[in-house]
């Protein structure tokens, strides 16, 4: 059976962003960021997890109860559950917040600006020996960090664990992962999402009864937002 991951997009263009509907912690949080782009990001981020969440459970944003657990320290951090409604993860990179959504798998999404040229050498921090080969330009390395971390964020440890334990498919093949250290016996489904300016990955923990396909439908987040 495919599974089905909605992602939304919200480009940031400077307009302000209704804060009404985020908890005091969301604007605390927000608030923290020096660069207004940065605030403006975890704004719009909190507002499309409610709106989404919202529309599924059939309430308004601001009732929306959002939790966030870090695995790691406990502390009000970390991947957003909203209990009742799709498994949601969210990513940001320069001017744009992604927010996928699925409903029966625990998902991740990670994106990258294509345009990245401060990639450096990650290769060691990566990449499994295995993956390492000559000529991998800093386009592929992107691909593989974006793939590795969709991965990691479905599983919602995050950069915690070691990305060269994460085995994925190279660049130039069909998205898929091949290994994956912490938990080998953990199945997921691995997507690429095409969008413009940037490289954008979709993971899924997936089970028996998903055979690894995964269909992804983009939207406009700044339409959700307003209707
Ligand atoms: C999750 C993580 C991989 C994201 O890395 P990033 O490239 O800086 O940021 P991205 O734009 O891709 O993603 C940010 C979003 O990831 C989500 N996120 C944070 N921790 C997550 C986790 N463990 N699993 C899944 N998603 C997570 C959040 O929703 C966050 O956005 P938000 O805070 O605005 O809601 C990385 O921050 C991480 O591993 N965090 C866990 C370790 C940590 O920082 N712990 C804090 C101290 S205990």
């Amino acid at each position: 059976m495919t599974a089905l991951v909605d992602i939304w997009v919200l480009r940031i263009t400077g307009a302000a962003l209704d804060q009404g509907p985020l908890s005091p912690a969301e604007r605390e949080r927000a608030a923290r960021y020096q660069r207004p782009e940065d605030a403006a990001l975890s704004v719009g981020g909190a507002l499309l997890v409610r709106t989404i969440a919202g529309r599924a459970l059939g309430v308004g944003p601001a009732e929306v109860r959002v939790e966030r657990v870090c695995p790691q320290c406990g502390g009000p951090h970390g991947v957003p559950r909203v209990a009742g409604a799709p498994y949601l993860s969210v990513a940001h990179c320069s001017g744009s917040v992604l927010v996928a959504a699925c409903a029966g798998h625990q998902v991740g999404v990670d994106v990258e600006d294509a345009a990245r040229s401060d990639i450096g050498d990650v290769t060691e921090q990566l990449l499994a020996p295995a993956e390492r080969r000559r000529g991998l330009t800093a386009s592929d390395l992107l691909r593989y960090w974006v793939r590795k971390e969709a991965v990691v964020k479905a599983t919602g440890i995050g950069l915690y664990a070691d990305l060269r334990t994460v085995l994925v498919s190279p660049p130039d093949a069909a998205p898929a992962v091949l290994a994956y250290g912490p938990d080998p016996e953990q199945r997921f489904a691995l997507a690429d999402v095409e969008l413009p300016g940037v490289l954008c990955s979709v993971a899924l923990l997936s089970d028996p009864l998903t055979d690894g396909d995964l269909s992804v439908t983009v939207h406009d987040g700044a339409e959700l937002l307003a209707r």
